[in-house]
């Protein structure tokens, strides 16, 4: 039997739907609504269409909203000067810096300097600090990886003594998902191996994989006799391979493929993200999440 999808662009919508409820709710007893900042330096194409996604996506929910483009030849002093101001607005929850930055600016400054109480992408090494401890320390999980785990939990996938193995040791998927997966509590509790380019043998454990989240960035990595028959098997890859003539609006997009042969895994998966229409749908949903949750910390309603 072939795999069931795991369709990030369903799931989206139902948590979407969630959220917008939720903050009517809010302005209706409070009188407020959460506030979400982007900040966008530079001209970028990829990250004007993520901000722009980002912009709509907080629009659709009910958020207020504010885009705050700059220019490429801001200084760094200029930008954290801006970050502050953020900092210190009441009307804003959530401040997101687009990345990557121009060269001349230092990321990690730039990502230190937001308050960790607004910092909604859990980039911040407070909210790093806090996610590796867990339980109700965790307050903002950074986002893909806390939409992985809505995918694998939403989809009905156990999770409590699943071998879970995550291919790619990034900070901001592999590391982070492999915390949240071992962690005690609904969701995880699974036994967690990470593999990576220092790895002896890759296939070897991936065969192992109840849960395998292949985040390395290289296309069709995974070839189908590494999966597990009835595995879970979730795709993180967006790997650029080409362009096409889209059909819907006539221009040139990207062809994305993922880090696993989707064709040949799905006949042997039991469960599999598509690429695109997994994961990365998730991505600015829980964004979303963690700008809603942090104005009810503000309201001690979390
Ligand atoms: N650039 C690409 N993805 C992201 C993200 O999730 N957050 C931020 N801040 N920048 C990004």
């Amino acid at each position: 039997m072939p795999a069931k999808l795991i369709l990030g662009t369903e799931i989206r919508e139902q948590i979407l739907d969630e959220i917008t409820k939720e903050v009517a709710e809010i302005k209706a007893k409070h009188g407020v609504v959460p506030g979400l900042v982007t900040i966008l330096i530079g001209e970028n194409p990829a990250s004007i269409s993520y901000v722009t996604l980002k912009i709509q996506t907080a629009h659709r929910v009910g958020f207020k909203e504010v885009q705050d483009s700059q220019p490429i030849d801001i200084s760094e002093k200029d930008l954290l000067a801006l970050i502050d101001k953020y900092n210190k607005d009441d009307s804003i929850n959530g401040i997101l810096v687009q990345l990557p930055l121009p060269k001349h600016i230092n990321e990690k400054k730039v990502l230190n300097a937001i308050d960790p109480d607004k910092d909604v992408d859990g980039f911040h090494p407070v909210n790093v600090g806090r996610l590796m401890i867990g339980g109700s320390e965790v307050k903002y999980p950074p986002c893909t990886p806390a939409g992985i785990q809505e995918l694998i939990v939403r989809s009905g996938v156990v999770t409590k003594g699943a071998e879970v193995v995550v291919v790619g040791r990034s900070n901001i998927v592999g590391k982070p998902i492999a915390n949240m997966m071992l962690q005690k509590g609904p969701g995880a509790n699974s036994t967690v191996t990470i593999v990576h380019t220092g790895t002896k043998d890759m296939a070897s454990h991936c065969k192992r994989a109840d849960i395998l989240i292949v985040a390395a960035g290289v296309p069709d990595l995974v070839k189908p006799e590494w999966i597990k028959p009835g595995a879970c098997v979730i795709d993180v890859g967006v790997n650029r391979v080409g362009e096409k003539v889209s059909e819907k609006t006539g221009k040139k997009i990207a062809i994305l493929k993922g880090d696993v042969d989707f064709e040949a895994a799905k006949a042997i998966a039991g469960f599999i993200t598509p690429v695109p229409g997994g994961v990365g749908p998730m991505t600015i949903t829980m964004l979303m999440k963690n700008t809603l949750k942090s104005l009810k910390f503000k309201l001690g309603i979390a």
